[in-house]
């Protein structure tokens, strides 16, 4: 885990259930090496006693906007000068509605309106309170304002209902701190990918397609994102949503996919085609659903284009990175591709066997450039997404591109 060398926390707890949780992200905090100041709201200390986390974190719990007492050590503006990083959890929907208003009118909401620290919050609030139009307005103001919104899950609630609106769980509220602190090696990059399948009409109703889930580009797409990047997302049809901080763009055939790719290559340092585009298309799809008949059906192919050879062929080309899916000769076919399509990198994966490629949560990945190679083993799409992102943050750097 990537130490947090004694940065300065400010830990708002608001009322809600999770405050509890709060207690435990202290410690994790704490164990990752931070100094952590808690500021309760009045609500709060109805939910779990301020001794708690004074214990915890080591400091007297701050939560009076005008005690005497308390102001005269390190004051509210001291405070607020103090944190490096503010971050609010659990967040209920009536201080995420303060803090959008800006209101002042206790300590926790002064110290956001005073401080130049990031602020973040990890909402907590039952399911229809989350998905209320209020709620939604105000989160969407504080998003605009640059206030990161961390979750919330979705899964059972305390009221005993179930939907988005469970904060997230203190290990993932630290993960995300120290992740903030990890090194960012495509800062600065925009990095184009595309994910999932294609689907080539047949007629209104009928399509040819295959079995990607989008899993492996999401996951890449996922991981330069968190490596600094902005990321630019050409997906298929896919039931993943887009991963934070990504901007995607649905597409659904071959030719929409390629048109889509080309808006956003121009400004594209790396493109990385994880996507399973359809080889072929039906070469005049019908425009009305063809009917059942005893007859034989023959249908008439005609190549997609091929989206990563167009990149490929652009005069000042991004840093390629392609995908082969294989089910023999690993090494052999993907090292052609690599050459043919004149890549920078190319990631090979055996498909057709059970557990990794295609629809799985796992996969193994040999990736092979000129002159070099690396096995990234088997582990979910997720681990290998951010291992390959660092693979080609090296290449991208031994080629004199960082
Ligand atoms: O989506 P998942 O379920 O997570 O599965 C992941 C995956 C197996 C789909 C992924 O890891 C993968 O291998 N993607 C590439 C699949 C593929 O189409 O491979 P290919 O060997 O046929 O194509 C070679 C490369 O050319 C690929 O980078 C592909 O995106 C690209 N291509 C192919 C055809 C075409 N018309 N346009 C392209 O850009």
């Amino acid at each position: 885990m990537v130490s947090l060398g004694g940065q300065r926390i400010l830990l708002g707890v608001t009322g809600g259930i999770a405050a509890y949780k709060a207690a435990a992200l202290v410690r994790e905090l704490k164990k990752a090496g931070a100094d952590v100041q808690v500021v309760m709201t009045d609500a709060a200390r109805a939910f779990v006693t301020p001794l708690t986390f004074q214990a915890l974190s080591g400091r007297p719990v701050r939560h009076a906007l005008l005690d005497p007492a308390e102001e005269s050590g390190l004051d509210h503006i001291g405070l607020a000068r103090w944190a490096e990083l503010v971050l609010i959890a659990p967040a209920t929907a009536d201080f995420l509605a303060r803090l959008a208003a800006g209101l002042a009118g206790d300590l926790l909401s002064t110290l956001c309106l005073a401080t130049t620290a990031p602020i973040a919050v990890a909402p907590a609030m039952n399911h229809r309170m989350w998905e209320a139009a209020a709620t939604r307005a105000n989160v969407e103001v504080l998003r605009g304002r640059g206030v990161q919104v961390l979750g919330p899950a979705e899964g059972d609630q305390a009221c005993g209902e179930s939907g988005a609106g469970r904060m997230l769980e203190p290990e993932a509220l630290a993960a995300w701190v120290t992740d903030r602190q990890a090194p960012r090696p495509l800062a600065g990059r925009t990095v184009l990918v595309t994910a999932g399948p294609t689907r080539e009409p047949l007629d209104p109703v009928r399509y040819l397609s295959n079995r990607s889930s989008g899993k492996m580009g999401y996951a890449v797409a996922a991981a330069a994102a968190r490596a600094g990047a902005r990321v630019v997302l050409v997906s298929g049809p896919v039931g993943l949503a887009a991963p934070e901080g990504v901007e995607q763009v649905s597409v659904e055939t071959a030719e929409e996919m390629l048109r889509a790719v080309q808006r956003h290559a121009g400004g594209a340092d790396v493109f990385v085609a994880a996507a399973a585009v359809a080889d072929y298309r039906p070469r005049e799809p019908s425009p009305r659903k063809v009917k059942r008949s005893a007859a034989l059906l023959n249908l008439a192919l005609e190549p997609t284009p091929d989206v990563l050879g167009w990149v490929a062929g652009l005069p000042r080309r991004p840093f390629l990175v392609g995908f082969a899916a294989e089910t023999e000769d690993l090494e052999t076919n993907a090292r052609r591709k690599l050459e043919r399509k004149g890549l920078d990198l190319v990631a090979a994966n055996r498909v057709g066997v059970p557990g990794t490629g295609f629809d799985a949560d796992e996969n193994e990945l040999d990736v092979y450039w000129e002159g070099g190679s690396r096995r990234l083993a088997r582990a979910p799409k997720t681990v290998l997404g951010r291992e390959l992102v660092a693979l080609i943050g090296e290449r991208l750097g031994a080629q004199g591109r960082a």
